[in-house]
């Protein structure tokens, strides 16, 4: 069902789920290079896509349970509730493609409402994160229609590979508030690649965070717990583990503020102390300064006016614009216009 790919490697966990992983050496050179041009630019960055290796993945899902981190909870409340709505609109057979699928928790309200009018269902989740397989796998004994090829990678890449597929129509899914972690320009760009990746019968349904209160934006990404704080910090013990490099958590702690004019929060690691972190893995020796900050994620909100011509302006035409009672976050289902 998926045009073949020289980069990557097909692995079949059983009949009805594989998985393409990009090639050894592949995916490690591709890290290196970044986080070595990231690190020494400056603003010193790092990518958020870093944060997702195993244990990233379950910080993040703990973050979704927390009680300050409104989006997760909220989306899923959206969705539980259009399903209904949803599957009218739908009106025929769908391929489910999702972005940045994580744990497939929002993933199951989508395949109920597909599972429940066709006896078929092709499940092509994209994501970053290893954890792809083990949450595809847990889909498998509750849709006995469903089967799954799974593709570990970027979205840009994963999107590649699905242009163009036969079979039925597409349903892109783009959920979480992953879209705000674009800088706007780049966001644009995908949401036109996005389109762009879509036959004329295709929809794509996102969801997108809201503006609000400073003080509900700033405890969702600093809760009291920390789980937030070790979440980010995580991203530094990945790039020990796979660069071979020296960080020391101790040396470091998580500030994220709410930059109002920018409407995002943005997420830093900073240095408390003056230090030295080598990086053999990406040819990296840094000096950083006590209270140096890495920038290593925006999380834009947005308006539902900014909303509508992000929208028109990619092309899109948006058929029905979802929010909860409490217009703290939105569910969109968008056609090429
Ligand atoms: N995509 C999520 C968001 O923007 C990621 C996220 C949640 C995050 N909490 C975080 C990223 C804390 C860095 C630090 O909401």
């Amino acid at each position: 069902m998926m045009q073949k790919s020289l980069h990557h490697e097909r692995r079949v966990v059983n009949g009805r789920l594989c998985y393409l992983v990009p090639r050894r050496g592949h995916r490690e050179r591709g890290m290196a290079e970044e986080i070595s041009r990231s690190l020494r630019s400056r603003p010193r960055s790092i990518h958020p896509k870093f944060f997702y290796d195993r244990r990233g993945s379950e910080l993040f899902e703990q973050i979704c349970g927390l009680p300050e981190y409104y989006p997760a909870r909220t989306e899923t409340g959206i969705l539980s509730r259009i399903k209904g709505e949803l599957s009218g609109l739908l009106g025929g057979d769908f391929r489910l493609v999702e972005l940045g699928s994580g744990s497939s928790v929002k993933t199951r309200h989508v395949l109920d409402v597909l599972h429940g009018s066709q006896p078929a269902v092709e499940y092509i989740p994209i994501d970053i994160s290893e954890s792809l397989v083990d949450s595809s796998r847990g889909l498998l004994g509750r849709y006995p229609g469903l089967s799954i090829v799974g593709i570990i990678d970027t979205y840009e890449n994963g999107l590649d590979l699905v242009r163009g597929l036969g079979g039925p129509r597409n349903l892109v899914a783009f959920f979480g508030s992953s879209f705000g972690n674009f800088p706007p320009g780049e966001g644009a760009r995908f949401l036109r690649s996005v389109r762009d990746s879509m036959g004329g019968g295709d929809l794509f349904l996102m969801g997108l965070d809201l503006v609000k209160e400073r003080g509900v934006l700033e405890a969702a990404y600093d809760d009291a717990q920390g789980v937030t704080a070790r979440f980010n910090l995580n991203v530094l013990e990945r790039i020990n583990r796979d660069l071979g490099a020296d960080f020391d958590l101790g040396g470091f702690s998580h500030h994220s503020v709410y930059n109002e004019a920018e409407q995002r929060v943005e997420m830093y690691v900073r240095s408390l102390r003056d230090q030295r972190v080598t990086i053999p893995g990406a040819n990296l020796s840094l000096a950083l300064e006590e209270g140096e900050l890495v920038h290593t994620e925006n999380s834009h909100k947005f308006s539902i006016p900014q909303i509508g011509s992000l929208m028109g302006g990619a092309g899109f035409e948006i058929l029905r614009l979802w929010q909860d009672p409490g217009a703290k976050f939105a569910v969109l289902l968008l056609a090429r216009s």
